[in-house]
């Protein structure tokens, strides 16, 4: 029996790699300290960076996904009336290279990593992917830097596609169409699994006609209600249970 490929494209910031750790740069900067301030700040600079692409989207327009961080970066350090040198907003920007995987991320690479669907999974194989908002270079760096990923990120993830060549951001759906394309699916979107913890990419990958799996962080369950028919097709704690449901979905 023929094995079949199952196309799972994993989102990179927030679902593989947690952004938690550029809190702790930013205490760095403004003083373990004040751990109110920091804190606030990690979340509003990601609220920021998030917002920044969908209201760029909206205005037809494209910046790349760093500058928009960066800028998103500003934003966040003015509202709470404070200053940033183009040197600390410098080192911040590298704690996107030195980013860790969420706790049970090393499982699920191991299970992308260990080709033994074929016998545990009714002949069932993974082609994984990355697919982020990231430009080529934040992608490659943040992945190649990280001590879980990166030595075997070569041997697990067929390609990392990024929505950079095109120009606009997830959940635009011209992205999932270019992943879509990337992964020689065209016509057929519904073979194809997009895995991330951010509620708008689950809404944004099943509105184009993908399959979505929602790995629920915050353990709040599924709360998103922009489009009540675009709910998740599977919902999990983590990645690692993820992979799993989607091999006997
Ligand atoms: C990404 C954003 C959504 O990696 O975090 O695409």
């Amino acid at each position: 029996m023929a094995t079949k490929k199952i196309i799972i494209a994993f989102d990179l910031y927030g679902t593989l790699l947690s952004t938690e750790s550029i809190a702790y740069e930013l205490a760095k900067v403004y003083g373990a300290e004040q751990e109110a301030t920091w804190k606030s700040l990690a979340a509003l600079w990601r609220r920021y960076q998030l917002e920044y692409t969908w209201r760029i989207n909206s205005m037809g327009e494209y910046k790349p996904f760093s500058t928009i961080t960066r800028n998103a970066l500003y934003h966040a350090v003015s509202e709470h009336g404070l200053s940033l040198s183009s040197e600390d907003a410098d080192a911040l920007m590298r704690s996107y290279d030195a980013l860790h995987v969420f706790p049970e991320v090393p499982l699920a690479l191991r299970l992308l990593d260990d080709d033994k669907y074929g016998d545990n999974n009714n002949n069932k194989s993974v082609e994984a992917y990355v697919f982020s908002n990231g430009t080529d270079e934040m992608v490659e760096n943040s992945i190649k830097t990280s001590p879980e990923l990166g030595p075997s990120a070569g041997r697990i993830f067929k390609a990392l596609i990024t929505v950079h060549s095109l120009q606009c951001f997830k959940p635009d759906k011209r992205a999932y169409e270019h992943l879509v394309r990337q992964v020689g699916k065209k016509g057929q979107e519904s073979d194809v699994w997009v895995v991330s913890a951010n509620p708008f990419d689950v809404v944004g990958a099943r509105a184009a006609g993908l399959k979505a799996a929602f790995i629920d962080r915050t353990g709040k369950g599924w709360i998103d209600r922009l489009d009540e028919k675009r709910a998740p097709s599977v919902i999990t704690s983590g990645v690692d249970e993820a992979i799993k449901r989607i091999l006997k979905y």
